[in-house]
């Protein structure tokens, strides 16, 4: 990147945060306006309203949105605005948005993100298709016409490439192969990493890929693809300021993530449910870590004409069951193994680079039980919120499959 356009993008601190209303959005946005930048959401508050369709809440009492920005402004002085648009179907307001704001940045995290969700019936599947693809697809043909020099940095997930292992760390993005052409000569090429999606929102997020490849190569359009591991905790240094700023922190079955299922059912005394063997092994990343990695991407965008610039934003890799056995540990919990709903190998290998990051200056948290401690906490706070017939997983990937109910109970002991 040369000085001068490092030097412009750089000044311009306006960003656009789509999703800035989500887990990883709001705490993105309160992260960035304190560190100076000027914060407009756009958000269609489609995420409250499945928590309406599935008759679930976040465990922690989040506030309106009117009511978090306005919190924020009393206690920073800073002011965030939100633009309520749909991006997956309202292009020409989005445009026009585009055209007055003219953002430095463009944090795309507005995406259906729940692969149970997107596995439910027929309809869930298309509804993630149409709003994940549309949404991204809209955003680049935006940027594309509104002749501005953007930088888009997307929220991608780890999970695009399936959990099998080639006998490699999984790369940032491309992979180096060798072709031999017809003529028998041998030559080096760089890929993207071949992809292999478990659920139709996998499936989306290996199409967005695409997207991007072609919008860079066609249009130019500086891009930042981040393959997120799986977020766990819940507060970040700005949520934690008050309470009408907590963050969202999700634990049905369907929408609640692994490590932050276990800590909250834990809390509460309900047996820690793991799916199959526990044998999956997965990407994790704190939510402190996932606003310094976003600011730290802002800040580093590729030079116009670079390819699309992917980065594997995760910290550690953890084996399910071990996960729920500390978690086991750590609360004196009980485990309980119940059928996998999901159509996924019972056991695998992950080894995943990271390093862009961390020669960007990451400083990683890992798991420790301090903050495992904390996840418990605030569980435990808000332990009368919970409706315990939302927690076990019922989105089957397959008819023939059953959902993970905990049937029996098994102690930790018994397992080992
Ligand atoms: N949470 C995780 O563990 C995790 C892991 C890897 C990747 N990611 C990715 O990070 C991104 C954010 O995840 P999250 O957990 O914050 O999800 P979330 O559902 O909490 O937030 C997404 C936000 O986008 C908004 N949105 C969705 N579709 C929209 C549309 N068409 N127009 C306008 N707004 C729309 C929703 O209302 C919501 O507020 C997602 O793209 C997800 O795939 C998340």
């Amino acid at each position: 990147m040369t000085y001068e356009l490092n030097q412009k993008l750089y000044l311009n601190k306006k960003i656009l945060v789509l999703g800035g209303d989500g887990f990883c959005g709001w705490p993105t946005s309160l992260h960035l306006s304190k560190q100076g930048y000027e914060v407009v959401i756009i958000d269609n508050l489609s995420r409250r309203n499945i928590d309406n369709e599935l008759e679930v809440e976040s465990l922690t009492p989040i506030r309106t949105l009117g009511e978090r920005i306005n919190s924020w402004k009393e206690m920073t002085g800073s002011q965030i605005r939100h633009i309520n648009l749909n991006l997956a179907e309202d292009y020409d307001r989005l445009l026009q948005v585009i055209n007055e704001e003219k953002p430095g940045a463009i944090i795309h995290f507005a995406e259906q993100r729940s692969a149970p969700y997107s596995m439910k019936s027929t309809r869930h599947k298309r509804y993630t298709v149409n709003n994940n693809m549309n949404a991204t697809h809209n955003l680049l043909c935006a940027i594309a016409e509104s002749g501005q020099d953007i930088h888009l940095v997307h929220l991608g997930t780890m999970g695009v490439y399936g959990y099998g292992t080639a006998g490699v760390k999984i790369p940032e993005g491309y992979l180096d192969v060798e072709v031999t052409t017809d003529q028998g000569e041998r030559v080096a090429q760089q890929i993207l990493y071949p992809t292999n999606p478990g659920s139709v929102y996998h499936m989306t997020k290996s199409q967005d890929q695409l997207l991007f490849q072609y919008y860079n190569k066609n249009d130019q359009i500086r891009i930042t693809d981040l393959h997120q591991g799986i977020v766990w905790g819940t507060n970040t240094e700005e949520t934690n300021l008050d309470e009408r700023l907590i963050n969202r922190f999700d634990y049905d079955g369907d929408y609640g993530t692994v490590l932050n299922r276990f800590l909250m059912q834990a809390a509460l005394d309900y047996p820690i449910t793991v799916h199959g063997t526990g044998g999956q092994t997965r990407a994790f990343i704190h939510i402190q870590d996932t606003v310094r990695c976003i600011q730290l991407s802002v800040e580093n965008p590729p030079e116009k004409g670079e390819r699309v610039m992917i980065f594997n934003q995760m910290t550690e890799t953890h084996r399910v069951e071990d996960l729920a056995k500390m978690v086991a540990e750590l609360t004196d919990g009980e485990i309980a193994y119940v059928p996998n709903p999901r159509n996924e190998a019972p056991e695998n290998e992950l080894h995943v680079k990271n390093d862009l990051f961390i020669s960007k200056g990451l400083n990683p948290i890992t798991l420790n039980r301090g903050l495992l401690e904390e996840v418990t906490e605030v569980a435990r706070r808000y332990a009368d919120r919970a409706d315990l017939s939302k927690i076990p997983a019922r989105s089957v990937w397959t008819k023939n499959q059953q959902a993970g109910v905990p049937e029996k109970r098994e102690t930790v002991t018994d397992q080992t």
